[in-house]
């Protein structure tokens, strides 16, 4: 038989169990918002907006960005120009304030022409801050007036070119010679000839070159057309000027032969090494007859994104 006494002391234990229940819910809650505001006050979207980025430039830096690269941008200061550069296809985050400091400082320029002349260095003066080329990526290596070959340096496999191909005594690196024959044969399917001019320069070979232009008409022109010694593709043995007959270098941009290069060289290895209009990048003026070897692959890319060799080098190899 059930006496009072049992009876409340069930009921209590029942009214504890529900509290303890509530407080237990109570907990989960609690720490779920808890988590969750940690998380929140984690993010990146939430540090984006606290530096003053709107839901806009918040996508497109987590989209765009390492997450390294929003932590350093987040010890940035804000500012309103670092999400038009993010967005610009050849964007390096490592550049961003330079990009940001040269185009203010440029007002005229686009944003695109701003990364493509700080990714290639091109902000500074020619032979200002200049750097041991990385002779190590083969066809790919860069010589331009930031990029400086050794005295010494000697590429292999040098051999002569018949004079079939050839104004005079010439030499070039035996892959780009056989590269260039099977060029020259499908061109003269079309009846194209193409003749190399120049291939192989020593080092010495291209300082009295470029001195002869300097004493005749003066360093600045001689900067223009012509690599100081070190500074020349032409001693990388991957590199030929090509014209044809009867024209001089200046007119062989007005010939069939040029066209067919242009439409065809990358498939040979070569690209059109100084553009016309792309003179600030490359540091010299436009030749339509430098065509430097750097592979089937990378001139395919090269030619298919009308870059030059320099902003391909700075994004894509450097
Ligand atoms: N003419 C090119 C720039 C050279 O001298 O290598
Ligand atoms: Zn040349």
């Amino acid at each position: 038989m059930e006496t009072i006494q049992p009876i409340r002391r069930k009921r209590k234990l029942k009214k504890g169990v529900i509290y303890l229940g509530i407080a237990v819910v109570a907990a989960i809650i609690l720490s779920i918002w808890g988590i969750n505001y940690y998380k929140k006050i984690n993010s990146y979207p939430y540090k984006l907006e606290k530096k003053g980025y709107n839901e806009q430039e918040i996508t497109t830096i987590t989209k765009k960005l390492k997450e390294k690269e929003i932590d350093q941008l987040l010890e940035m200061k804000y500012h309103k120009l670092y999400d038009d550069f993010i967005k610009e296809k050849y964007f390096i985050f490592k550049n961003l304030k330079a990009y940001v400091d040269y185009y203010t400082d440029e007002s005229e320029q686009t944003l695109t022409h701003a990364v493509a002349m700080i990714n290639v260095g091109a902000n500074k003066d020619h032979y200002e801050d200049i750097k041991k080329t990385d002779t190590s990526k083969g066809d790919l290596i860069l010589v331009n007036k930031y990029h400086q070959l050794d005295k010494d340096f000697v590429p292999e496999d040098i051999r002569d070119i018949s004079l079939k191909y050839c104004y005079g005594e010439n030499e070039i690196t035996n892959k780009v010679y056989q590269k260039f024959i099977s060029m020259y044969n499908d061109a003269k399917k079309e009846d194209l000839n193409l003749i190399i001019t120049s291939a192989y320069r020593d080092y010495e070979f291209q300082n009295e070159l470029w001195q002869q232009y300097a004493k005749s008409q003066g360093e600045e022109w001689a900067d223009s057309v012509s690599a100081r010694a070190g500074h020349s593709e032409h001693q990388t043995g991957l590199t030929l000027d090509i014209v044809t007959y009867k024209v001089n270098m200046n007119e062989f941009e007005n010939t069939d032969e040029f066209k067919w290069l242009q439409k065809n060289a990358h498939k040979y290895g070569f690209i059109l090494r100084y553009p016309k209009d792309k003179t600030d990048i490359t540091g010299y003026d436009y030749e339509a007859w430098h065509y430097r070897y750097v592979g089937v692959k990378d001139a395919t890319k090269i030619h298919d994104l009308g870059i030059t060799f320099d902003e391909y080098y700075a994004y894509y190899i450097g």
